[in-house]
């Protein structure tokens, strides 16, 4: 029996990922047509014996959230639920303070994963790589490569290239350490608890302050003894110590940090629905929509049935819920939102266009991206970033929900926070 974990993170997270995230928590936000934690539970889903998800996270429990899993517990006929941590706990806080709900029932392993990563999940791939190094360790962590630079981002591992044990692990190094950089995908099997254990014994010993103090002080010193980070207190301890090993995937894989990421995202998901979900990729319609590459969209969206001048979608667009498309719009690289309204004529590229938002005719809504290098291998996790070379200019634009933007302007590089009328053009600016 098995089950999985998904690390959710909550409000204080997913800065990055503004003004999207003011409207719904990020790991709802949708790629590719569902929302983001969808891929993650539509992988766990497939994998035989896989018993219950359980979401863990500090987000207040909300309409949408509860919403979601109720539809997702339907549709894939699996147990999900939500387990809400009173604080920000870290990467494994949280797995120890839920050890008892995750090892009910006796999983002999379970999947943990970071919500924000687009991946292939090769699940299966992971299980069969642990039982074929006799299943004694406690984890494998799923890996791929990056560039020297890229790597200083992430969890890096150093390998046996023998045995494939990890021996050593260094969480976001200051110096290039390796390219083998860690997904945020796990299997774990029960004897982990062991060793996140271990690190809260010392934390508390460590961070309990000496009595007499104020009670606040006593709960605080308490609640920091339970913040753990799994990359930094238990990775690094246990490489070395035939604990640890390394599966290294060649399928895709990214992170989803800034709204700009959640495009790049959204093109790898639509490119793997050709091989699984093929009923969710659109083709040409006759009188109206040509389809160029990739796209999603919503069944209930409304393309004008009677353009005369033809819409033209993708490559690697999503058309969310109830919009509504003109004739002659034109749409590459763009995530559109439920209930947005793109009237005729209009233009838009490398853009998010927030719920319920207007863009009026002939109006051109565009970012521009910094191309990746063709001849960069690692490109795939070479996630747009949302400010070009770290300085203020936006890559990408992002409309927030309900912004009306009016006929015949240009909105180019640009972030428009929501329930904004904007009344001209603008280029490289935030707009609060
Ligand atoms: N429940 C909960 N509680 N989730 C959390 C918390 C917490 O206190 N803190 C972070 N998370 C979740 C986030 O929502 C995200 O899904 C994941 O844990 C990792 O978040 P970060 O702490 O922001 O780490 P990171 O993304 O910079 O780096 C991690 O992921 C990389 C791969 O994407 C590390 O594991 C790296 O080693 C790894 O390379």
């Amino acid at each position: 029996m098995l089950k999985a974990v998904i690390l959710i993170g909550g409000p204080q997270k997913g800065t990055r990922f503004r003004p999207l995230s003011f409207e719904v928590p990020k790991p709802l936000f949708p790629v590719a047509g569902v929302p983001m934690l969808q891929h993650h539970i539509e992988a766990c889903a497939k994998v035989p014996g896989m018993k219950e998800i359980i979401l863990i996270g500090f987000y207040q429990p909300n309409d949408a959230l509860s919403r979601y899993l109720s539809s997702a517990q339907q549709e894939f006929k699996i147990l999900v639920r939500y387990l809400q941590e009173f604080a920000p706990l870290g990467t494994g806080g949280g797995l120890y303070h839920f050890r008892d709900q995750i090892l009910s029932g006796g999983p002999s392993a379970f999947f943990l994963m970071n919500a924000d990563v687009c991946s292939e999940f090769p699940l299966l791939e992971m299980l069969r790589f642990h039982r074929d190094h006799g299943d004694v360790h406690c984890a494998v962590v799923l890996a791929t490569t990056a560039n020297r630079k890229q790597s200083l981002n992430y969890g890096c591992i150093v390998e046996s290239q023998k045995t494939h044990e990890v021996l050593h692990f260094v969480e976001k190094p200051a110096t290039f350490v390796s390219d083998i950089i860690n997904c945020g995908i796990y299997l774990f099997t029960p004897e982990i608890f062991t060793h996140i254990g271990m690190v809260f014994q010392r934390n508390q010993e460590e961070k309990q302050l000496p009595l007499p103090t104020p009670r606040e002080d006593q709960l605080w010193s308490r609640q920091r003894a339970e913040v753990i980070h799994l990359e930094q207190d238990v990775f690094t301890s246990l490489a070395g110590q035939q604990q640890l090993y390394v599966y290294k995937t060649q399928g895709f894989w990214s992170q989803i940090k800034s709204a700009g990421s959640a495009i790049y995202a959204s093109r790898l998901y639509l490119n793997q629905y050709l091989q699984t979900h093929p009923e969710r990729l659109v083709s040409s319609q006759e009188g109206g929509c040509t389809v160029n590459g990739n796209v999603f969209i919503h069944p209930t969206a409304l393309i004008d049935p009677t353009a005369v001048v033809s819409v033209l979608l993708g490559p690697n667009v999503s058309i969310g819920k109830g919009v509504c498309i003109g004739a002659g719009v034109r749409v590459r690289e763009s995530i559109i939102l439920h209930g947005a309204s793109l009237q005729d004529h209009c233009c838009v590229l490398n853009s998010i266009v927030g719920w319920d938002s207007t863009i009026g005719k002939w109006a051109r809504v565009e970012g521009t991206p910094s191309d990746p290098n063709p001849n960069d291998p690692f490109a795939k996790i070479n996630s747009e970033t949302l400010f070009r070379d770290g300085g203020l200019t936006p890559s990408i634009t992002i409309l927030g929900c309900n912004v009306n933007i009016p006929s015949e302007v240009i909105i180019r590089n640009s972030i428009v926070l929501p329930h904004k009328d904007l009344s001209r053009s603008f280029k490289n600016q935030i707009i609060l």
